[in-house]
């Protein structure tokens, strides 16, 4: 397998053996990690990272595995460059291009990334569109792996807004690896019907399945993983809340739904997540709405079957590996 000269852009455009061979060099440069071994096998190279949008794991995730990948790295805040203000993202690409041996782009529109990546000329990563966030998929694939042992077959249900980045990767992550995804909101939250349609062929060929599920006891009952996110995401605006949560407050993941779901159910978010009211957004809304937590209730998210942090973790090793892998780790 050698990925190098790739972009990764989204899931679906990698197939499920190269998604196996990421998650196997993640799994190794995490032991390596562990061990203390140095895998400084890019030294002189530099990568540049675009944040449009703010964040915490896949920012300090880059940043660290680039620097245990032997790399340099600049990060360019959502205020502090001529992107997309200034300087079109054409532009933008060729000239990172001349500087950067890859490029990480976390911002609004998927077109925003494939744009890069037509024009950079190096790879380009995906750090979270509006419609995809394929890094956060390969944490998600090796940290379910490495609960249970394996993918093919296990049950993922996904409660919320199912329409945006999460809702989509995860359909179609689930569907590459064979797994079985029900997407359990509201009808008007559920996914586009051509990317269902299309993660339903490919689950076809893999022996998963891609389920639309309204009603949130029906969705969960037997699930292996229940997994959500936020309700209103990044980018959008406040005044979203106030319907979503209207909408959503029947998806909440709590205790009955963990009971209701499979005997060695586990919890998932990508992270950040209002399971309490100890920030200022949860706050706000919270009390605006009567809400002591948002999308998961602070029961489950400290509760034993929740591995949210080795998630997280795991975002650190996977990036690595799509960098490391990307950039030509074979050849060298
Ligand atoms: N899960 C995730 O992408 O987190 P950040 O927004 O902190 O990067
Ligand atoms: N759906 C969330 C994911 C954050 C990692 C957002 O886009 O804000």
């Amino acid at each position: 397998m050698n990925l190098r000269g790739r972009n990764f852009l989204k899931l679906l455009d990698y197939t499920p053996e190269e998604i196996v061979y990421l998650l196997d060099l993640a799994a190794d440069f995490k032991a390596k990690k562990k061990k203390g071994e140095l895998t400084e096998y890019f030294r002189g190279k530099n990568v540049a990272l675009i944040f449009e949008k703010t964040s915490t794991r896949t920012r300090c995730a880059f940043e660290v595995a680039a620097r245990d990948l032997g790399m340099g790295t600049t990060y360019l805040d959502p205020a502090g460059s001529q992107i997309g203000k200034k300087e079109s993202i054409a532009d933008t690409a060729r000239v990172l291009g001349r500087m950067y041996e890859g490029i990480e782009y976390r911002g609004f529109g998927q077109e925003i990334v494939e744009e890069l990546a037509e024009y950079a000329g190096v790879p380009v990563w995906n750090g979270l569109t509006n419609e995809f966030h394929p890094t956060q998929m390969l944490a998600d694939l090796l940290t379910i792996r490495e609960h249970f042992g394996y993918l093919k077959g296990i049950r993922l249900t996904y409660m919320g807004d199912a329409r945006f980045n999460m809702g989509n990767s995860l359909m179609a992550a689930c569907a590459k690896m064979g797994m079985h995804f029900t997407a359990c909101t509201t009808p008007e939250f559920f996914p586009a019907k051509e990317l269902v349609e299309e993660c339903r062929k490919i689950a076809e060929e893999t022996g998963g399945s891609v389920t639309l599920e309204e009603d949130p006891m029906k969705g969960t009952k037997g699930a292996d993983v229940v997994y959500t996110d936020v309700w209103v995401s990044m980018g959008e605006p406040d005044e979203a809340w106030s319907a979503r949560i209207k909408a959503l407050a029947p998806y909440q993941v709590n205790r009955a739904i963990m009971e209701n779901a499979g005997e060695k159910a586990v919890f998932m978010h990508c992270l950040p997540a209002f399971h309490d009211l100890n920030t200022k957004v949860g706050k706000e809304q919270g009390e605006k709405f009567g809400f002591t937590e948002l999308e998961v209730t602070n029961e489950v998210f400290e509760s034993p079957v929740s591995i949210v942090f080795d998630e997280a973790e795991n975002r650190m090793h996977t990036i690595k590996a799509v960098m490391a892998a990307t950039l030509g780790i074979e050849d060298i």
